[in-house]
C-alpha cells in the first residue's frame, strides 16, 4: 500500500519497478489524503486501486488517523509505504503498523529534518546531501535509518537542481528497500533495523556513481 499526497514521481518508481519484474511486490492500492493528488491518477492510469481519505473531511487529527489507519487496514497490506504524504501521523496510528511502515526523507538524516531540506543543505555549504528510507515511528523523521543515497552539491546548485538529483535517487533506491521489508529480510526490532539478521549500525548506502551495483551496495556499512 502506497500513501502519497502530491506528484507521486516515487509512487511511478514503484509501478515501474513492479511493471518490469524488477521487485517483487504487488501494490494493493495507492491512498491519499488530497483529492487532487496527482498520484492518484498515476494509480488509476496503472491499474491499481486509488482511495482518497480526503482530511478536510475529518474534523481533527485523531479522526482522520482512524479513518486513514482503517482504509489501510481494509486492504491488508503487507507492508505501508509513505511517498511524499505530506500528514504527520499520530502516535495511535503509527503503532498500528509498527515495523511495517517505511518513509523516504529527502536528506541524509539525521541531518535536515523536516521541510525545505534542499535549501537548507545549500545554504549550509554542504557537500554532500540526499535521501534516507527510515522505519516510521512516532519522532517526525526520526525512526531507525535503513538506507541513504549520497549525491555531491555542485558548486552552481540551486534547491530545484538539487532536488532533483536526489529524487532521482529516490527512485533507485526506495523501491529495493520497500522490496527487502517485504521479503522478510528486513524488519524492525527493539527500536532497530535488522537487515539478514544483523542489527544496522548504520544506514546501508548507495552512490549514486556506481549504478550497476545498486545491490551489493546495499549492504550494511562494517
Ligand atoms: C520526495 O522528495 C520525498 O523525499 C518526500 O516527498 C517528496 C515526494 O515526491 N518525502 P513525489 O510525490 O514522490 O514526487
Amino acid at each position: 500500500m502506497i500513501l502519497v499526497s502530491g506528484g507521486g514521481t516515487n509512487l511511478q518508481a514503484f509501478i515501474d519497478a513492479v511493471r518490469e519484474g524488477r521487485i517483487d511486490l504487488e501494490i494493493a492500492a495507492v491512498l491519499s489524503d488530497n483529492p487532487t493528488a496527482h498520484g492518484l491518477e498515476r494509480a488509476r492510469r496503472a491499474g491499481v486501486p486509488a482511495v482518497c481519505v480526503p482530511r478536510a473531511d475529518y474534523a481533527d487529527r485523531a479522526s482522520f488517523d482512524r479513518a486513514l489507519g482503517d482504509a489501510i487496514a481494509a486492504r491488508q497490506p503487507d507492508i505501508v509505504i509513505l511517498a511524499g504524504f505530506m500528514r504527520v501521523l499520530g502516535p495511535e496510528l503509527v503503532a498500528r503498523f509498527a515495523g511495517r511502515m517505511l518513509n523516504i526523507h529527502p536528506s541524509l538524516l539525521p541531518a535536515y529534518r523536516g521541510l525545505d531540506t534542499h535549501r537548507r543543505a545549500l545554504e549550509a555549504g554542504e557537500r554532500w546531501h540526499g535521501c534516507t528510507v527510515h522505519f516510521v515511528t512516532e519522532e517526525l523523521d526520526g525512526g531507525p535509518c535503513i538506507a541513504q543515497a549520497r549525491v555531491p552539491v555542485h558548486p552552481d546548485d540551486t534547491p530545484e537542481r538539487l532536488a532533483a538529483r536526489v529524487l532521482e535517487q529516490e527512485h533507485r533506491l526506495y523501491p529495493w528497500v520497500a522490496a527487502l521489508l517485504a521479503s522478510g529480510r528486513l524488519r524492525y526490532a527493539d527500536g532497530t533495523a535488522w537487515l539478514d539478521d544483523r542489527p544496522l549500525t548504520a544506514p546501508c548506502t548507495q552512490t549514486s556513481n556506481d549504478r550497476a551495483n545498486l545491490d551489493l551496495n546495499l549492504s550494511p556499512d562494517p
